[in-house]
């Protein structure tokens, strides 16, 4: 692996008139050689490559910090203005010949899960990245500015908090948010962000008030477009999505001398709410989902009745209303069987982004051109949740989608096949060009 000499000029630096930390980390990671998509994911998801081919990616960590630094230094070779803001979002600036015009923002996160694929939040990235260079290299200077972001951080994997990075754009987040955070490691947020080069003491509020609009491009991560042999998906709405952490609370005792009925076993209890949370998810309504994903044991042996039990659940569903009463439903019987038990129940919400609806312009621009080119499309809800969700309740948002296969996601198995990856950026790359030459 090659070395990473590091060579921080923290100073603030004016970059294109944005304030922005201009940072570089010299590293002699091989640019990337064929500058097709395909490569380019395979360059990017070498940043991370886990034992089962999969990317592990998370915020503020060394493959995270690599992989930011390495792709400026190839925006800056291809003609960018690139500059950090103080959270750790790069951006990549072509500036527009209209001084008073705002800014087309494009692009997705570089964070991933553990152990995920090489195309979520990785294809937003680098397909805006090629879609405004191809554009730049034919076309030149835009009228306005367009700027590639990869924000930060999405997916939560790292700390109890997911959207860090579009959310500290437009004002959701800023460090009171974090400033109490740790990960599994028990390293602070702050500490994290520090070590990466993004001293908190040093924040200026990323807020932008210069966007004038965001697209994104994602993979579908389900199977809806694969089953109905579509190639893009036109999103007209994003899920809303509530997370939190569950905290069951019994009694460690002996598991060989208590007998049954006198233990407070908390693997019991949070083994009732979860079938519950699952069985109830299925009786309310088809579009809601409900996830336990992580649990964690105290202490965690076999011959201990467990004493204390933590448990994530991620709910969601393109209704407010219907998100309200699930979660309330479900409040009432954590609470009523953790008195009925003696034993106690704590909710804590870690996540809370409303259903949000995409700008219906940008829909219609981006139905156009996919007729033009006589693509096979579909209109569709996006499951998953995204960065054009925080963005879609601040400017006017657009997300598009490329098949997946088998719709599986958040896996090493993560694939969309070349055609396809190659066909969003040529509908992008019109979008673009549309709303910015
Ligand atoms: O969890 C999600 O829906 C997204 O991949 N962060
Ligand atoms: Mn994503
Ligand atoms: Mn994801």
């Amino acid at each position: 692996m090659a070395k990473v000499n590091v060579l921080f000029h923290s100073t603030q630096k004016r970059t294109s008139g944005k304030e922005g930390f201009n940072m570089t980390i010299q590293t002699d990671e091989s640019m990337i050689e064929k500058q097709d998509i395909t490569s380019m994911l395979e360059w990017l998801s070498s940043f991370g490559k886990t034992k089962t081919d999969g990317v592990t990616r998370l915020l503020y960590s060394p493959t995270w910090m690599k992989a930011q630094h390495a792709l400026k230094q190839e925006m800056e070779a291809c003609g960018f203005q690139t500059y950090f803001d103080s959270v750790g979002n790069l951006f990549g600036r072509i500036e527009g010949k209209d001084k008073l015009a705002k800014t087309i923002l494009t692009g997705s996160h570089i964070d991933t899960v553990v152990d995920g694929g090489k195309y979520d939040g990785a294809y937003g990235v680098m397909a805006s990245f090629l879609a405004v260079r191809n554009l730049f290299e034919q076309y030149g200077a835009p009228q306005k500015t367009i700027e590639v972001v990869s924000f930060c951080e999405e997916e939560g994997s790292r700390f109890p908090l997911a959207f860090w990075g579009s959310g500290s754009i437009t004002g959701k987040y800023n460090l009171n948010h974090v400033s109490s955070l740790r990960d599994s490691d028990q390293i602070s947020f702050l500490d994290a962000m520090k070590d990466a080069g993004f001293d908190p003491d040093q924040y200026i509020s990323p807020v932008r008030r210069d966007i004038d609009h965001f697209i994104e491009i994602h993979i579908e991560q389900g199977q809806i477009l694969e089953r109905n042999q579509h190639t893009l998906g036109l999103v007209t709405h994003i899920v809303g999505l509530r997370r939190f952490t569950i905290t069951v609370r019994g009694e460690s005792n002996h598991a060989g001398t208590t007998p049954m009925p006198f233990r407070k076993d908390a693997v019991c209890m949070a083994a009732d709410f979860i079938s519950y949370v699952t069985k109830k998810a299925k009786e309310t309504d088809p579009h809601l989902v409900a996830t336990v994903g992580k649990i964690t044991v105290t202490p965690n042996v076999p011959n201990v009745i467990a004493g204390e039990v933590e448990f994530s659940l991620d709910i969601r569903h393109h209704q407010e209303k219907v998100l309200g009463q699930f979660y309330d439903e479900i409040e009432t019987y954590f609470q009523r069987i953790a008195f009925e038990e003696e034993m106690d129940v704590a909710i804590t919400k870690i996540v809370d982004v409303k259903p949000v609806e995409m700008n219906t312009s940008l829909t219609a621009l981006s139905k156009t051109i996919t007729s033009e080119k006589n693509i096979p499309f579909q209109y569709m809800i996006s499951g998953a949740g995204h960065d054009a969700q925080i963005l879609g309740t601040f400017c006017p948002t657009s997300l598009l989608f490329i098949p997946s296969k088998d719709g599986i996601s958040h896996s090493p198995k993560e694939f969309t096949n070349a055609d396809d990856l190659q066909t969003g950026i040529e509908v992008l790359t019109e979008m673009l060009y549309k709303l910015a030459y």
